[in-house]
């Protein structure tokens, strides 16, 4: 029992003499203490070379044609069983049944939860995570999947470089509510502090997603929190999500990260890190710069005005092929006229045309046309095809 003794005190001691703290046990924050700057002596993965988020710089993506459209399975058969949203004091965090799954990666990846990322200060201030070419969004919406393929769960996963898939999608502000988004703000004030947890209706997770599931970009890169883990392959997509002005300062104001118990309330904002060095990393994309540029003013003046000159020059081209066809076409109708009723026009010899007939085609031609414009229904046009010799008689 003595030795037993001196044991657990020799455990004690030595966990006093540890400057630092299990890294489990830290709670680590934006800003402060254990901001993002110090995560990497609590978390040394925090200070790796492949983390997230980053700065796509569109100029410098590479096109990559094998990258196909992602396919979420099974996201709008949410089923009737509740969600389980919760504050854990960096985030709101919604569980993820794990029926559902991404397609078109490598691997079948089976969804874990997803959670948001959001600034302070309301629209253009920032709360995105990912930036394109420098600009942020207002927020990010993160949907994790492990790669249920190779690993049994999530906490395996989560360490291996092909681990985990999220996907980024990023959030704007405009004049439009988001009705998919209210199935998640709509109870944020049940969960405003931080371990409360509410249950909330199923509602189809797809909802929430650009439609356009087939412009991303892809890179490899990590956890955007600690433990930071270099085990992501990231999908961020080229389609922005839009909020209302008023969802997103929901977002915003509407949560603590600090517990109910806790003596002073601290507002849950800008919990996004910031831009890591893409040290040597190519992010690829999965269209090319041209196709999913967006194009400015003046360009679709350009293609306004360049249409419309092209369909006023194929009118004149039309008109001038079908004038040329009806010109030839009455010239021949002529000719046969002439050919086929010498006969009778023997009978009748003071009603033979004149052997000049040929030379006055186009007179004629234009008789013709205005004794169809009088007759003008299609019917008539027809019906006059098989017997013309009438027709052109003076
Ligand atoms: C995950 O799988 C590993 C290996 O099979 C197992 O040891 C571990 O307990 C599992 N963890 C959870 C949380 O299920
Ligand atoms: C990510 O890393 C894996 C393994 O190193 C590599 O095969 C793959 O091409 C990388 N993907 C991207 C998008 O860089």
């Amino acid at each position: 029992m003595d030795s037993l003794g001196l044991f657990i005190l020799l455990m004690l001691l030595c966990f006093q003499w540890t400057t630092a703290p299990a890294a489990e046990e830290v709670t680590w924050t934006y800003t402060g203490l254990v901001g993002q700057s110090e995560w990497s002596q609590y978390f040394p993965d925090c200070g790796g070379t492949s983390q997230s988020p980053v700065d796509v710089v569109t100029t410098q993506t590479k096109y990559d044609p094998s990258l196909i459209p992602l396919t979420p399975l099974g996201y709008s058969q949410h089923g009737n069983k509740p969600f389980t949203l919760y504050n854990n004091g960096h985030t709101a965090v919604i569980d993820l049944p794990d029926w559902m799954g991404l397609g078109g990666l490598p691997w079948l990846f089976t969804a874990v939860q997803m959670h948001l990322h959001w600034g302070s200060g309301g629209p253009s201030h920032g709360g995105s995570e990912h930036t394109i070419n420098g600009l942020s969004a207002d927020a990010e919406l993160h949907v994790v999947h492990y790669n249920s393929e190779l690993y049994p769960n999530m906490s395996t996963a989560m360490t291996q470089s092909d681990g985990l898939a999220v996907l980024g999608i990023l959030i704007v502000t405009g004049e439009e509510t988001n009705l998919a988004f209210n199935n998640i703000l709509h109870y944020l004030s049940r969960i405003r502090h931080a371990d409360q947890k509410v249950s909330i209706p199923a509602f189809d997770i797809q909802s929430l997603f650009p439609k356009d599931l087939g412009r991303y970009y892809r890179y490899n890169g990590s956890l955007t929190t600690p433990p930071c883990y270099q085990s992501v392959i990231w999908t961020l997509f080229n389609e922005r999500v839009q909020i209302s002005k008023a969802q997103l300062l929901k977002m915003e104001t509407i949560l603590y990260t600090s517990k109910v118990e806790d003596p002073v309330r601290m507002l849950l904002q800008d919990n996004y890190r910031a831009t890591q060095l893409l040290n040597h990393r190519v992010v690829f994309a999965s269209f090319t710069a041209e196709s999913g540029k967006e194009l400015s003013s003046g360009e679709v003046t350009a293609i306004v005005i360049g249409v419309m000159c092209g369909c006023v020059g194929l009118a004149v081209i039309i008109r001038f092929i079908v004038k040329t066809i009806r010109f030839f076409t009455l010239l021949h109708r002529e000719s046969v006229a002439v050919n086929s009723s010498t006969s009778s026009w023997d009978v009748l010899p003071s009603n033979r045309p004149a052997p000049m007939s040929r030379t006055k085609g186009p007179e004629k031609a234009k008789d013709k046309k205005q004794d169809m414009a009088l007759n003008s229904t299609p019917k008539a046009e027809k019906k006059e095809e098989p017997s013309p010799s009438p027709q052109t008689e003076p």
